[in-house]
């Protein structure tokens, strides 16, 4: 893999031109070699960001597996743990959200590694990674396992990307607005290009088991997503489970929940007085923000970059 220095702190370094975490990059041969198993369930997302940089001793543990991101992560995790936990409310509190999901990719010395919290976990195992296809561990491939993918539209990804990284004191300042948008467009995140993470999956989509999923279709018709991801996770729930893991996991709900709204994690991580984790979870914040020129322009890179895809997404509701 070629590596190469972005920018410090933190340090992204390169695998195959796609940025990521340099302790990740570190432990890249454990990553690469993770062995999956046929009944893994893999929640893929593309990142608004992970929690780079490292901190004092007492923050360790509180730095564990904050890794966020922009495509509803948190969300689908929320949802997948209701149904496998068929609507127990009181077991999806046993832990919170970063931590009941092993998250691959995420080296952290000397924490254990996503790798080996996975491998310490009971099967059925559901895991969570914001790689792109073709840096996902092979096995994953090899043994056919399930995926859920969940795509958000590039707008409001960009956006909410841009004002995680201005609260998660472990992220390099994204700049102003115009600065950021250069970053998010050439793909110089942690991740790498939205353009390539979300085409890749969407090829891959027919050739294994992916359930892809939009942002902007669970906002509107929550049940009927949910429900989705209820068969393709093999269960079978009632009406009445199912609209209570619709409630429960609303945006309403999951900003004042302590397990998901990550108020357990410490100010000089991540300062929720510049902006809260949990921050508007709409569809359209993109007017907000983008100016007509930017609009025009992004959507001109935008053509150009997903020529030739079929992926449709929703821009407003
Ligand atoms: P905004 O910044 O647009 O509010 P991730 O978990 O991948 O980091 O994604 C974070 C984004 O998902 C944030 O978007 C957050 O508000 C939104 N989100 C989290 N839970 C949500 C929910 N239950 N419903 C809608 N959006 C949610």
């Amino acid at each position: 893999a070629l590596t190469t220095e972005l920018r410090s702190p933190p340090q992204l370094r390169e695998v195959a031109g796609i940025p990521l975490q340099a302790t990740t990059v570190d432990n890249w041969s454990q990553i690469q070699n993770f062995e999956a198993k046929p009944n893994d369930l893999l929640i893929c997302t593309y990142p608004k960001s992970g929690d780079y940089g490292t901190r004092g001793e007492q923050d360790l543990g509180l730095l564990s597996q904050h890794g966020l991101l922009t495509s509803g992560t948190t969300w689908i995790q929320e949802i997948v743990d209701m149904i496998e936990q068929n609507g127990d409310v009181e077991k999806c509190q046993r832990a919170i959200i970063q931590h009941r999901h092993p998250f691959i990719e995420w080296a952290r010395p000397p924490q254990p590694s996503g790798v080996e919290k996975a491998k310490a976990m009971p099967s059925p195992r559901t895991l969570r990674t914001h790689l792109p296809i073709q840096l996902l561990p092979p096995s994953f491939w090899e043994n056919n396992c399930k995926f859920l993918y969940v795509a958000r539209n590039a707008k409001d990804c960009m956006v909410s990307y841009y004002h995680f990284q201005r609260m998660n004191q472990m992220l390099p300042d994204p700049g102003t607005w115009e600065e950021y948008f250069e970053s998010f467009t050439n793909g110089k995140v942690g991740w790498g290009s939205w353009f390539d993470h979300v085409k890749g999956w969407w090829e891959m989509k027919d050739r294994y088991q992916i359930l892809f999923l939009f942002y902007e279709a669970i906002k509107k018709d929550p049940k009927h997503e949910i429900q989705k991801v209820m068969r393709f996770m093999g269960k079978n729930l009632d009406e009445t489970v199912l609209d209570k893991i619709v409630q429960e996991t609303s945006f309403e709900k999951m900003k004042e929940n302590p397990m998901t709204n990550r108020s357990t994690v410490s100010k000089s991580i991540l300062d929720q007085s510049i902006s809260p984790f949990m921050r508007k979870g709409t569809v359209g914040d993109w007017k907000n923000h983008f100016t007509v020129a930017q609009n025009e322009r992004f959507d001109k890179i935008y053509r150009k970059k997903m020529e030739g895809t079929s992926i449709n997404f929703c821009m407003e509701l």
